[in-house]
């Protein structure tokens, strides 16, 4: 039975994605708690739950652009920390496409942000940076979302606490920073999901108290889950597509809760991709985010 009155306005992005086939997938360094060169994922096994992933998006009417990917780059795979897209909001309808690309904190992933410029820039997007080639602040797009006209965006483990000014300068936009202190949750992805426009799926022990109250202050109506849940099951790395939650993994509690609401629950397994330290979110990258809220004749009292 659903909630009745609580249910917020879907999320006005998550249609349209970007993936990158895993054909380069493999451990070949260890740069988060997960990955262990010694234990490599089956690459058939992974391409078919990446195809699985790729065909439920689509069932449930999300488009996917496949992007190719690089045979030296064997964390590309996880397309969401390529960049941020921030399409502008105009009320002409022809706002620009732009794109922050990421500036990985570890060197050894810094080899994708190229193959990610072209990639953008043939579909239209303009890229810009906020640091690059190991000079200025590091940002990881995994550590950033739209909530509620904001961007809300995580710092520590990865993103540079610098980055934030930035983005809040070169997007227009009101930016919310969180400091993420658990090791294990070193992207913001990893600890929080925007469901709609009233309720995220928030873990608040992957930051400072401080940040963790900030972010439960900034959702209406939180499903909050615990280290345990969020950890073991992945499940606050998941993707949106209106009222569908396509995820790695649902504790019950989790998905009774999601069921009340009026979210649809989709399982998919990822599990070759935990591996590498990434699931749902991590695999795939939306581009349809407008950033900011559309200017309209009372903004400037706003
Ligand atoms: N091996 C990748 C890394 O450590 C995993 C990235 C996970 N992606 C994400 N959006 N959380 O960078």
């Amino acid at each position: 039975m659903t909630e009745e009155g609580l249910m917020g306005s879907a999320l006005e992005w998550g249609r349209h994605y970007a993936m990158v086939e895993p054909s380069s997938y493999r451990i070949d360094y260890a740069i988060n708690p997960y990955m262990d060169p010694a234990v490599q994922p089956d690459p058939v096994r992974a391409r078919d739950q990446w195809q699985h992933l790729a065909a439920t998006l689509r069932s449930l009417g999300a488009t996917v652009e496949e992007v190719p990917a690089l045979p030296q780059a064997p964390d590309m795979v996880y397309a969401m920390n390529l960049g941020l897209v921030a399409l502008r909001p105009d009320r002409t309808g022809s706002g620009g496409r732009s794109v922050v690309l990421s500036h990985m904190r570890h060197p050894q992933r810094r080899v994708e942000t190229p193959a990610a410029r072209a990639w953008f820039e043939a579909q239209g997007f303009t890229p810009s940076y906020v640091g690059r080639e190991g000079i200025g602040a590091h940002f990881e797009a995994g550590d950033a979302f739209p909530f509620r006209g904001d961007l809300v965006v995580g710092h520590g483990p990865r993103t540079d606490e610098l980055a934030l000014r930035q983005l809040a300068g070169d997007l227009g936009v009101r930016v919310r920073g969180l400091r993420i202190t658990h090791p294990g949750m070193y992207h913001l992805d990893l600890a929080f999901c925007p469901l709609d426009d009233e309720h995220a799926l928030v873990c608040p022990a992957a930051f400072d108290d401080e940040s963790a109250h900030r972010l439960l202050d900034l959702v209406p109506q939180p499903v909050v889950l615990s280290e345990e849940e969020a950890i073991g099951s992945w499940c606050a790395n998941s993707v949106v597509v209106g009222r569908s939650v396509v995820m790695p993994g649902c504790p019950d509690r989790v998905r009774s809760r999601l069921d009340a609401l009026g979210f649809d629950v989709v399982l998919v397994d990822v599990s070759e991709f935990h591996l590498g330290g990434g699931s749902v979110r991590c695999l795939t990258n939306p581009l349809d985010i407008t950033v900011g809220l559309l200017p309209g004749p009372d903004a400037a009292a706003a």
